[in-house]
């Protein structure tokens, strides 16, 4: 169930990739608990309802982006390509599209965006170490490198700026585990919901990189550095656990997709 709907207003909100997986999650649950928001994506998108307003336009369309920040307080960015895919189509969703959003949030006085980053940014470290946020990135493909693109722009955009950033790397969002890899990285939809909304509501934030994880019993990311954004989550991927190793009861050491926190994104490419 979505928590508490008892909290402060969390004002005028945008939210890109509205139409997607977890856009459609947050799109309910922020709902009713903003002035006003305004929900994008490049695809169509259910219409606006009471306190909503819906605007579909390409996040590589520079004007376009420009008037869609106009009069927000804050943005929750979705949008963009969430898998991996060749350079060409990342690179107009996610690098280009990332930069016209940071952009109008200058022109705006945009004051906090929350960046949907990854776990892929981090996708070449080891399943058998636990990093935290401050380690250096080991993008594991074209898709982590946009992502590792955009936490870097989001950190200069404070820095010269002021605007403010979390960039969550969300792990696997999903209702539930789907394998064994997802007992480490699991975030169920409830606890992104907390993350996002301590992340909208802290009141300094700066540059924070956190993981998007629930309160998983096996994790490789350690959040202590995130620890001032207030984010405590209250789910946990134990309870699939049997079934999940049931389902795949043999795990192949040498198959990098197993030594790799990226799983199967390590398989993935190249393109040409
Ligand atoms: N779901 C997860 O477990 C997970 C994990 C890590 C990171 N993320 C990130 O969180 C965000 C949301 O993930 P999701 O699972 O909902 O992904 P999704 O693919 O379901 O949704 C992304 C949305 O972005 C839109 N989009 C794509 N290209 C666009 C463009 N050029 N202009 C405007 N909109 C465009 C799509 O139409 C889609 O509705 C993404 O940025 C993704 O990379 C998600």
């Amino acid at each position: 169930m979505p928590t508490s709907a008892a909290s402060p207003s969390l004002g005028r909100v945008l939210l890109t990739g509205a139409a997607g997986g977890l856009g459609r999650q947050l799109r309910t649950r922020l709902r009713g608990r903003t002035t006003l928001l305004r929900v994008s994506d490049v695809v169509a998108m259910d219409p606006a309802q009471e306190g909503e307003e819906v605007v579909q336009c390409a996040l590589e369309d520079r004007a376009a982006v420009l008037k869609l920040l106009e009069g927000m307080a804050t943005v929750v960015h979705l949008g963009g390509i969430s898998t991996e895919q060749p350079f060409d189509d990342i690179v107009q969703a996610n690098i280009i599209g990332v930069y016209n959003v940071y952009e109008a949030a200058r022109k705006h006085g945009v004051r906090r965006i929350v960046f949907a980053s990854s776990n892929h940014v981090t996708g070449y470290y080891r399943q058998d170490e636990v990093i935290d946020p401050t380690m250096p990135v080991r993008p594991d493909g074209h898709y982590g490198i946009s992502k590792a693109f955009g936490e870097n722009l989001s950190r200069f955009y404070f820095d010269r700026y002021g605007i403010e950033t979390v960039c969550v790397r969300i792990g696997s969002s999903f209702p539930e585990p789907k394998d064994r890899r997802m007992l480490a990285t699991w975030l169920s939809f409830d606890d992104l919901e907390r993350l996002v909304v301590a992340s909208l509501t802290a009141p300094i934030v700066g540059h924070t990189i956190a993981y998007g994880m629930s309160d998983n019993t096996t994790t490789w990311w350690d959040n202590t550095p995130a620890r001032h954004l207030g984010y405590r989550p209250q789910d946990s991927s134990e309870p699939f656990r049997a079934a999940r190793e049931a389902a795949q009861p043999v795990v192949d050491v040498t198959d990098p997709a197993a030594i790799y926190q990226a799983g199967g994104f390590v398989r993935m490419g190249p393109f040409e």
